[in-house]
């Protein structure tokens, strides 16, 4: 049989990973999807820039719709982005023609529209390398995990954000510099702050929700926050409370609907997934009849993340030839049948704390802080005071609080922070204990 012919869009750090991946492997890829993959088309803005890839025999463009309109009969979309990405992509599949992408945006905030696209004319849209990079997370839910009611996820999902985090932890280094060599090992999104204010992990967890809970996919209603704020202070305090700060997102069932939420959260230092670091991502899933399991992997980088492309360029010659009714769905369940459960507002998420005050060191302080949480109902785990630096009259107070629902949490922090006594505003960050259920 002839090999299948494949158009890139997109030949920077992973469409440069994939074009080396798939000619390095390319016997044992061929042994494995039953024909040959051929590269013949690509597109990319600027022809004369070096690459990270031979691109010899492949035809390049700088017009992508050349590729799309070329007899390739997939496309490989990894330009990025949600204007020109969705427009191509839509363009193929309107052509009949497969789709794999890495792009998370993309399909976080238009794979509702893409996917009945697709359904319509009997084409896949494959997206495994868009969430968590090289781990086959979005298979092992889609279809490792199809016999369970999936709980609750939670992950560590953006590379970029733990390399930072973990650089600081470990070697003091500043953020702003560690951020530098993110993007210079092609880990960081093309507007970082993606990376760092939680939106790309937000995009992942998007589409975890979506295809552990058979839910459209709600971007919009994602609660996201970054690890710009994050002092080396907090990471000290935590450690010495026993616990890791991870940038981390979570969705659970709950009978109210779904949580989706990516915040730096507190997590116990002996769980795994607390001890996850650098580029490496992780993902916990938890399922009735499973119970926990753990997904490790890079979470960024060229060939990490080719691994997930290929992948899924093998799955499509696979199922080039099957009934497009059988095939998984997009987000694993029947499109006639995802839920319509709500994505909870994080008001009503419950969870532990950890807060951080700057106090006046004086008799009666702790007492105001601890009598406002006790008349919202929130109760005190642990408790430590930081006598004040030499050049300050002001303590440090740190709280590990039990379980409270965010609303309450809101206004005890308010009601603390107009307290005379207390300076500054509290410090405020979620916790998980991660334990099977
Ligand atoms: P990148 O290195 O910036 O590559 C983007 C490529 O798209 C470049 O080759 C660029 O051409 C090309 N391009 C941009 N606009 C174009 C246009 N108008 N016409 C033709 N070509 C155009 O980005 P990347 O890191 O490979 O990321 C690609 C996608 O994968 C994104 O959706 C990203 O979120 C996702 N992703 C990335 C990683 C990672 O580790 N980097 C991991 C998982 C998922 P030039 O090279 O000529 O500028
Ligand atoms: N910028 C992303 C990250 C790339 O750092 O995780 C992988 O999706």
């Amino acid at each position: 049989m002839d090999a299948v012919k494949a158009g890139l869009l997109g030949l920077g750090t992973v469409g440069g990973g994939t074009v080396n991946v798939l000619k390095r492997n390319a016997e044992e890829i061929t042994r494995r999807a039953g024909r040959g993959i051929v590269i013949t088309h690509a597109a990319a803005r600027d022809l004369n820039k070096p690459r990270i890839c031979d691109t010899e025999g492949i035809t390049l463009t700088t017009e992508p719709m050349d590729v799309i309109n070329s007899d390739v009969e997939i496309i490989i979309e990894l330009i990025g982005g949600d204007g020109l990405a969705k427009e191509l992509v839509m363009a193929a599949i309107a052509q009949g023609k497969h789709v794999v992408t890495a792009n998370k945006a993309l399909i976080a905030k238009h794979g509702n529209e893409i996917f009945a696209a697709a359904q319509e004319k009997g084409v896949m849209v494959a997206f495994e390398a868009a969430v968590a990079g090289g781990i086959p997370i979005i298979k092992a839910i889609r279809e490792g995990l199809a016999g369970n009611k999936i709980q609750w996820l939670a992950g560590i999902i953006n590379g970029t954000g733990n390399f930072i985090l973990t650089e600081m932890r470990d070697k003091g280094r500043d953020f702003d510099d560690v951020l530098k060599e993110a993007q210079a090992l092609g880990y960081a999104e093309a507007d970082p702050t993606f990376d760092v204010e939680g939106i790309d992990a937000a995009h992942k967890l998007t589409i975890l929700a979506s295809i552990a809970f058979g839910l459209p996919l709600q971007f919009e209603a994602a609660y996201t926050e970054g690890i710009s704020n994050i002092t080396r202070e907090d990471v000290n305090f935590a450690e010495e409370l026993g616990y890791r700060i991870k940038h981390l997102g979570v969705s659970r069932r709950t009978d109210k609907g779904v949580e989706l939420r990516v915040h730096p959260t507190l997590i116990p230092e002996r769980r795994l997934i607390a001890n996850v670091d650098g580029v490496m991502n992780a993902v916990l899933v938890q399922g009735d009849a499973v119970g926990p399991t753990l997904y490790y992997g890079a979470g960024a980088g060229d060939e990490p993340t080719a691994s997930a492309v290929v992948a899924d360029i093998v799955d499509v010659v696979r199922v080039l030839t099957s009934d497009p009714e059988n095939r998984v769905p997009h987000l694993a369940f029947q499109p006639d049948a995802l839920s319509d459960l709500p994505i909870l507002s994080i008001e009503d998420v419950e969870t532990a704390y950890y807060l951080r005050m700057q106090a006046d060191d004086r008799p009666g302080v702790l007492a105001d802080v601890t009598r406002i949480l006790g008349d919202s109902g929130i109760s005190i785990e642990a408790m430590i005071q930081k006598e004040p630096q030499p050049d300050s009259d002001k303590a440090s107070i740190i709280m590990l609080t039990h379980t409270a629902l965010e609303k309450q949490m809101n206004q005890a922090i308010s009601n603390i922070e107009a307290l005379a006594s207390i300076h500054g505003e509290v410090t405020r960050i979620r916790m998980e204990s991660l334990g099977a259920e």
